[in-house]
């Protein structure tokens, strides 16, 4: 039975993703901010057929705690074979408008938080000698989107960090994916289902955890049918987003 640790499980993509590996018997750890969030979930991925949840509190923009925070959380869970760094935010941004601050909290929790936690998963993994680092970057770290500079710019940076993480740990047996997914319903922004092929936290769970289960180096979410434009991503042109 394995073990499978999600950062930013209380709601969204990583809720759905605990329960989606809930349905298939693994043994969880959930981390949020939200212990009553966490609480309830706990509870719902029992009755899915969890083999066992275990939750605890993770705030990844204290960066320079969330290093002995995980490998605590590891060491009471005993063996842990895949890590999830799904936590992040976004908010729209305007270049040259003054709100600097903003896109800083998206790069500290996006970027810095992200990389803390994988850090610290890479240091338990290469102890063990095996394991599986997950990363949830997004489409916005391939189309460059207006009023999301600071959101297109931290998932850049995390799927390339991935990226030179995997050629990294390629010799401690551990394996790195990058999901990408396109736009899924949860509350990370408001009326996300307007966007084109938005699809429901369920069916994106479903998707990451078969990429997952498969060991995928890259996985876009939905595969289909952003797969058949991801040569165009580049070439969008401005009134696209005009329509939007
Ligand atoms: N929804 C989309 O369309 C979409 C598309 C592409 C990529 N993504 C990515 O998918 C991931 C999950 O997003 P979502 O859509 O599921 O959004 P969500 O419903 O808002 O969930 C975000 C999760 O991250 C956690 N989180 C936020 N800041 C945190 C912090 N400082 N420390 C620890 N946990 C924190 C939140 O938990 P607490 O508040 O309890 O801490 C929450 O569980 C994000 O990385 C997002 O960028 C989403």
């Amino acid at each position: 039975m394995k073990t499978i640790v999600i950062t930013g499980a209380s709601s969204g993509i990583g809720r759905a993703l605990a329960l989606e590996f809930a349905k298939r018997g693994y043994r969880l750890g959930l981390l949020g901010r939200r212990t009553d969030a966490l609480a309830s979930l706990q509870q719902e991925a029992v009755a899915c057929g969890a083999a066992a949840v275990m939750t605890g509190q993770l705030d990844v923009d204290a960066a320079s705690s969330v290093a002995h925070q995980l490998q605590s959380f590891f060491q009471t869970l005993g063996s842990v074979d895949i890590f999830v760094a799904n936590a992040g935010i976004n908010a729209f941004t305007h270049v040259g408008k003054d709100e600097l601050p903003a896109e800083m909290r998206i790069i500290q929790t996006n970027v810095i938080g992200a990389i803390a936690s994988i850090d610290a998963a890479a240091a338990h993994f290469a102890q063990q000698k095996s394991g599986h680092i997950v990363g949830v970057s997004s489409l916005a770290s391939m189309i460059a989107v207006p009023k999301q500079a600071a959101y297109c710019a931290s998932k850049a940076a995390i799927s390339m960090y991935l990226r030179s993480a995997r050629i990294e740990l390629a010799r401690h047996n551990i394996c790195v994916t990058d999901i990408q997914p396109g736009f899924v319903v949860t509350d990370i922004m408001p009326d996300i289902g307007k966007y084109p092929f938005a699809i429901p936290a369920t069916k994106a769970a479903f998707e990451m955890a078969e990429a997952i289960e498969k060991g995928r180096e890259e996985a876009i979410v939905p595969a289909f049918p952003w797969r058949l434009f991801k040569p165009f991503f580049r070439h969008i042109p401005n009134f696209f987003w005009k329509r939007l």
